[in-house]
């Protein structure tokens, strides 16, 4: 049966939760059992299918050394974008963390990770506009935020208005931290490239039908947002991760196309099809990137 996500008064989160509040069991079909959903980290000569699930791992294990959470110094630890809760879990039960916060707008999300029973870890459907720690104690000694960023600034605004929207979203990150604590980003990032008829269709599928609003960062606004706030440690390009990853969620999704059809029938399924291989080639084709971008609060 197909999932529809009541309306809400705001149309961002309708929008979100138009595309996350597909029921969970079509996102672990999607997805596998390590339910991420972003790029990978797949050592030279893995098989993208049989090895999905090791590279995800291996990029949380890697974001983990990079905010020093697995140096053990760490407690509290909040993830912006959670999805499903692995990278809540991970750093909880792997990486000795002993509070970690999520924060997503999909309720179905939120019902998931409630079952993983894991008591150190809080959800919170609420958008990080709007959230705010209560006083110090309640500051963060890491952040994450693993491919959402792409979905937090609307591409209805007028260019200086989502400039403002990126630095009100690092103020919000830095507000969240203790000074010191470091935050990791993985976006995509667009590249100003020229473009044929077939590209700007499937561009305007994503941005209009299935990411309605959606805007992907230009490196720029990136590094705008976060100036003087955080000191930029290192950026690395990581086209291939995320390219890779829904190159093997389409196979998995094409594996077992009858039982997705089944659960959420044929019209999801088919935007679900269309909109990976957007994404993959996109990356391929070098339109996309893919940056990890890690920060020091000042
Ligand atoms: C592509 S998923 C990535 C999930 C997870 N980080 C991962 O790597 O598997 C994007 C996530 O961003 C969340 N999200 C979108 N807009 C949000 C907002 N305004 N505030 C908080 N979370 C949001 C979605 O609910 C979803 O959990």
């Amino acid at each position: 049966m197909t999932t529809v996500a009541p309306r809400t008064v705001d149309p961002e989160v309708d929008a979100i939760r138009h595309h996350y509040e597909v029921s969970n069991d079509f996102y672990r079909l999607l997805l596998g059992p390590t339910m991420m959903y972003s790029g990978g980290y797949w050592n030279e000569g893995e098989d993208l299918v049989a090895a999905l699930d090791e590279a995800q791992e291996r990029k949380l294990d890697t974001f983990a050394d990079l905010a020093n959470v697995r140096a053990g110094g760490v407690k509290r630890v909040l993830d912006i974008g959670c999805g499903w809760g692995t990278m809540l879990n991970r750093l909880t039960t792997v990486h000795g963390a002993e509070e970690a916060v999520g924060l997503t707008l999909s309720r179905t999300q939120e019902a998931f990770i409630d079952g993983l029973g894991n008591p150190r870890i809080t959800t919170l459907v609420k958008s990080w506009a709007d959230y705010a720690v209560a006083d110090e104690s309640e500051k963060y000694g890491a952040a994450f935020c693993i491919n959402a960023l792409e979905h937090f600034v609307s591409s209805n605004l007028p260019p200086k208005e989502r400039t403002k929207r990126y630095r009100f979203f690092f103020q919000q990150v830095a507000n969240a931290l203790n000074p010191g604590a470091k935050f990791v980003l993985h976006t995509m990032t667009a590249e100003a490239l020229p473009m044929n008829r077939a590209l700007l269709d499937d561009l305007k599928f994503l941005q209009r039908s299935e990411f309605a609003g959606c805007h992907i960062p230009h490196l720029h606004e990136l590094t705008a947002g976060a100036e003087g706030l955080f000191e930029v440690d290192e950026i690395v390009n990581e086209r291939e991760s995320f390219a890779m990853a829904c190159r093997a969620w389409l196979v998995l999704l094409a594996e077992r196309r009858d039982e997705a059809v089944a659960m959420e029938g044929e019209e999801v399924v088919a935007r679900f099809e269309r909109y990976l291989d957007i994404f993959a080639y996109t990356l391929e084709d070098k339109f996309f990137n893919n940056f990890r971008v890690t920060l020091t609060r000042r």
